[in-house]
């Protein structure tokens, strides 16, 4: 048996990786460490097999528990918890620095002291900063880490310790960088599932500045797969860019939502733009493609239509998050209630 540390798999995509390596593999027990912040939920984990999925609620700026729950004879940590969402950064940075660069720390520190095999670091193009609107430039893996938001800010200090652990304690490290993940799960505040929620309620569809963001979208399992292929044929030291090439402007993605539930475009609200809002993000994923065999098998067109549909079938999921705290982060975010008309 395999035996893997999975941080954050409580969230969006660490909630669906765990659910991908259960589903393709037979031989891997699975340590979800999650804290459970306002993004966890133990509802993304139902149904999935407890023989090889042990949960434990633990934070990763706490060492003696980070300790405590990697298991002996471990094969990787695969790091996904992570504050990650650029407009909470903006409010405050602190939990940002706190958990994306000090828990990685942490957790880099523990890898080390518990022998683990590999340490796998989910990252994100974020960190690449911002490319002109013209499409012949893109993120490679050489591209500079050039952040903007203080979530990529966190994101890129995050992957110089990554480096810095295995440049002078030879550490093993992978990581990764996608694109913007779409598909069932994902927590409202995040473009997607904002837009279907609010357009399933009849509620205006809050659209930062021209709508004219580009954003390179990768359905969530296909992200998750290519961060398997990496932990298994990767090479330490290496980053892998992963990308759908699927670049589409923000405004394409909710007009798209709009007419597959057959609700007017007049529900569109342009509303003041994020503070420092990146333009453009494009992945070459050329890197993966050749050296990990990995591509997309999931279209853009079948993942919106499948993300929709999960979310029309998983009201209850969504109205529990929409009666939390999610509530008063909207107000003062947006300047109007959950559900105002
Ligand atoms: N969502 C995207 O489009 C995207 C794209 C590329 C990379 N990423 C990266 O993928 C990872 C997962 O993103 P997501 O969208 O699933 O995020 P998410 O916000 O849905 O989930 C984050 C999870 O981390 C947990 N967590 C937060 N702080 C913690 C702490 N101190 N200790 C332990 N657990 C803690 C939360 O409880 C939650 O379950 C992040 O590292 C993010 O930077 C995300």
């Amino acid at each position: 048996m395999k035996q893997i540390f999975v941080t954050g798999g409580a969230g969006f995509i660490g909630s669906a990786f765990i659910r991908l390596v259960l589903d393709e593999t037979s031989d891997t027990q699975i340590i979800n460490y999650d804290a459970l912040t306002y993004a966890g939920n133990l509802e993304n984990l139902e149904g999935v097999d407890s023989k090889r999925h042990t949960f434990i609620k633990g934070d990763i700026c706490d060492k003696d528990s980070v300790l405590n729950s990697i298991p002996d004879n471990c094969d990787a940590i695969f790091n996904f918890a992570a504050e990650s969402h650029v407009d909470r950064s903006i409010e405050s940075a602190n939990e940002f620095v706190n958990t994306n660069v000090l828990g990685t720390q942490i957790l880099l520190d523990a890898a080390r002291e518990k022998n683990v095999r590999r340490f796998v670091q989910i990252s994100t193009d974020e960190v690449m900063g911002s490319l002109p609107e013209s499409d012949e430039a893109f993120f490679t893996e050489d591209s500079p880490l050039e952040p903007n938001s203080p979530y990529a800010a966190s994101k890129a200090a995050a992957e110089h310790f990554v480096r810095a652990a295995r440049e002078t304690f030879g550490l093993e490290t992978i990581i990764t960088r996608c694109g913007n993940n779409y598909g069932s799960r994902q927590f409202p505040e995040k473009l997607i599932p904002l837009m279907v929620s609010n357009a399933m309620n009849d509620e205006p569809l809050p659209v930062y500045g021209d709508g004219k963001n580009v954003r390179d979208w990768v359905y969530v399992d296909d992200h998750c797969r290519g961060i398997w292929l990496s932990f298994e044929k990767g090479k330490s030291g290496e980053a892998y860019n992963i990308g759908a090439r699927n670049e589409l402007q923000n405004i394409e993605v909710v007009k798209s939502i709009l007419d597959i539930l057959g609700k007017p475009h007049s529900l569109i609200k342009y509303v003041k733009d994020r503070l420092g809002h990146d333009r453009r993000y494009a992945i070459d994923s050329t890197k993966v493609e050749k050296e990990l065999d990995w591509k997309p098998k999931v279209s853009w067109e079948e993942g919106l239509q499948a993300t929709i549909n999960w979310y029309q079938e998983n009201v209850d999921w969504v109205d529990h998050i929409r009666n939390g705290e999610y509530k008063e982060y909207y107000k003062k975010h947006y300047g109007m209630e959950v559900g105002a008309k």
